[in-house]
This record gives C-alpha cells, structure tokens and sequence, in this order.
C-alpha cells in the first residue's frame, strides 16, 4: 500500500544490526519499520505516531513484531521523544528515523488532506484543536495571507485570502472539494520539472493549483515546523555516540529546518554534504517520492 520512500538509503545509512535500538518517529504505514527488521529481525524498534489510524493500521500489519516483543508503537507527537523512551527505560538509541509528510492512509482518509475530499479537517492527530474547517471559515483575510505565505509560499496568498473571504459571505466552507475549487478560480494549473540526476531525464508533472495552500494549511493546524524543530533536536539529544539520525523532507520549509540544525548542532557530523534525492526508477514507481530529500546526520 504505501511504499517508502527512498528506503534503500535509509538502510544506506542507518545501517540497522540485531540487538540495537531504533525509533520510527513517523512510522505511519509501517514501510521503514518493516524494511529496517527485514536487515536487522532481532533489532528493537519504538515507532512513533500522533495518528491513531496509523497505530491500528501498524498493529495489524506488524503484529508478528509486536508478539516478539521487538516492536513498541506508541501514540504520541515525536516532539516528546525524551518521555516516551524514559517511560520505557531507555535511555539512549541507536538510530531514529523521521519521515515527514503524509502517508497514503492520510490521503485515503477523506480528511480533508486531497483535494477532491468532502470534509475539511486536516489533522492527524484528532485530539487537536483546531481544524482546517475553522481556519478557513474563522479566520480574518490578513492572517489567512500570512499563513499561505508563509507556510505555502504562495505569491497569490492575498488574491486567495481575498477570494475566500468572499465566497465565506454566501456560505460556510464545508469541503476539502470546494476549497479546492474556489483556489482554481483564482489560480490555473502549473506544471513543476523535475530534474533526475542519475539518468539526466527531465519529468513534467502537473501541479494542482491548490497544492501550495493545502499544505500551508495543513502545516499550521498541525503545528508541523515547530514540531519538526523540537523533534529533531530533542531525538538528536537521545542519540548514543554513534547514533545516526536520518530525515526526508518533502518541501523546502521542512528541509531548511533540517539542514540549520544539522548545521548549527555541534555534536553531530554530517553525513550526507548534498540531500539524497530518489533516483529515476523509485520515482517511475512511486511518484510521492519525487520532492523527498534525505538528510543524515552521526552523532559523535
Ligand atoms: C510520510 S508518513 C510516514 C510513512 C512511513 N515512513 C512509512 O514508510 O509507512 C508521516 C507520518 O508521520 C506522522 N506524523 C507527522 N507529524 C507527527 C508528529 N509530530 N508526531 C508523530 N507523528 C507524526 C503522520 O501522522 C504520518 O503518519
């Protein structure tokens, strides 16, 4: 179902070995986790997720794990790593793995997260407070700008904050569909390139109109970059010597976060000088890979 993105890399560098302790921060639909036991079968994994829908579809699907008592799922935001690994007596890891974005059962949830969805709430984790719904019917045009620029940067946001506001005088925004809709109005459809450096081949794909404000939202209901920051700094303070710390990133707000605290830490080293991009034959099969960028990091 969903496939992992850029997993042989990951492997690559967190080269997994039996008895060694790792975490899945974003275990999703289990695609790393399960890749990681297949190197490393006896190794221990914690994963992580804020979404309920992800522990019970993982519970199933990696429950052979769970009754060998090699896996540990735990709903919570990765933001607390400390306290979830303290409440299970462990004190340093081997390895942790983050991989942001959405995952397939996300979009196949109708929640709001594609485009053509007939509900419009866009959390993962539903005991949040605030949904995509009431920041887009609740919020006044100047902040609504502020969050497409800033979290989609989208040079239209003023146009669409404006568009939307409009439309909210008729009637409330009910769908992810009709939000879609009213963003098409304003903008048309782009086409993005991308640039495949192992082959030199060059894809054309299309680019949904509404793509860059679906994230800005979903980034700001879900709190996504303060997360990211706090996550990957508190996972780096977890880390044995030697740990490795391997995160994708699927747009360029989440990879500069990365990139400045990979930066900025002192006691790590750098493994990867340049993002690890997915090469030509993982992206034919496998388009939700095409914008990933790994960054690793070792700690010393
Ligand atoms: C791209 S998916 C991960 C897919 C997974 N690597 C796999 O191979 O199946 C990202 C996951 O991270 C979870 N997530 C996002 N932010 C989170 C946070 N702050 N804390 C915990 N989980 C989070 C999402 O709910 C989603 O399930």
């Amino acid at each position: 179902m969903h496939i992992p993105v850029l997993s042989d890399e990951v492997i690559k560098f967190l080269q997994p070995e039996n008895k060694k302790i790792y975490v899945d921060a974003t275990i999703g639909c289990g695609g790393h986790t399960k890749k990681i036991f297949s190197v490393a079968p006896k190794c221990k994994i914690i994963g992580i997720d804020c979404d309920q829908q992800a522990i019970d579809y993982c519970e199933q699907y990696l429950h052979q794990f769970l009754d060998q008592q090699n896996l540990i799922i735990v709903k919570d935001n990765f933001v607390n790593i400390k306290e979830i690994l303290k409440k299970i007596n462990i004190e340093k890891i081997d390895g942790v793995i983050f991989d942001f974005g959405i995952s397939t059962l996300q979009l196949r949830s109708s929640r709001g997260f594609s485009f053509n969805d007939e509900t419009l709430d866009m959390r993962m984790d539903l005991s949040l407070p605030l949904t995509a719904y009431d920041v887009i019917n609740n919020l006044s045009k100047e902040e609504l700008t502020k969050i497409f620029l800033e979290y989609g940067e989208e040079k239209n946001s003023k146009l669409i904050a404006e568009k939307i506001v409009e439309y909210r005088k008729t009637k409330n925004i009910t769908s992810a569909k009709e939000l879609a809709e009213i963003v098409s109005s304003v903008l048309k459809q782009k086409r993005k390139k991308v640039y495949l450096k192992d082959t030199g081949q060059q894809i054309k794909y299309k680019f949904h109109p509404a793509t860059r404000i679906f994230q800005a939202i979903r980034i700001f209901v879900n709190n996504e970059l303060k997360n990211i920051y706090y996550g990957v700094n508190n996972a780096i303070d977890v880390l044995a010597q030697n740990g490795k710390i391997i995160t994708i990133c699927y747009h360029s707000l989440e990879d500069r976060i990365v990139k400045n605290i990979f930066k900025s830490r002192k006691d790590i080293k750098i493994l990867t000088k340049k993002p690890i991009t997915p090469q030509t034959k993982e992206i034919m099969v496998n388009k939700s890979a095409r914008s990933a960028k790994l960054r690793a990091a070792q700690k010393i």
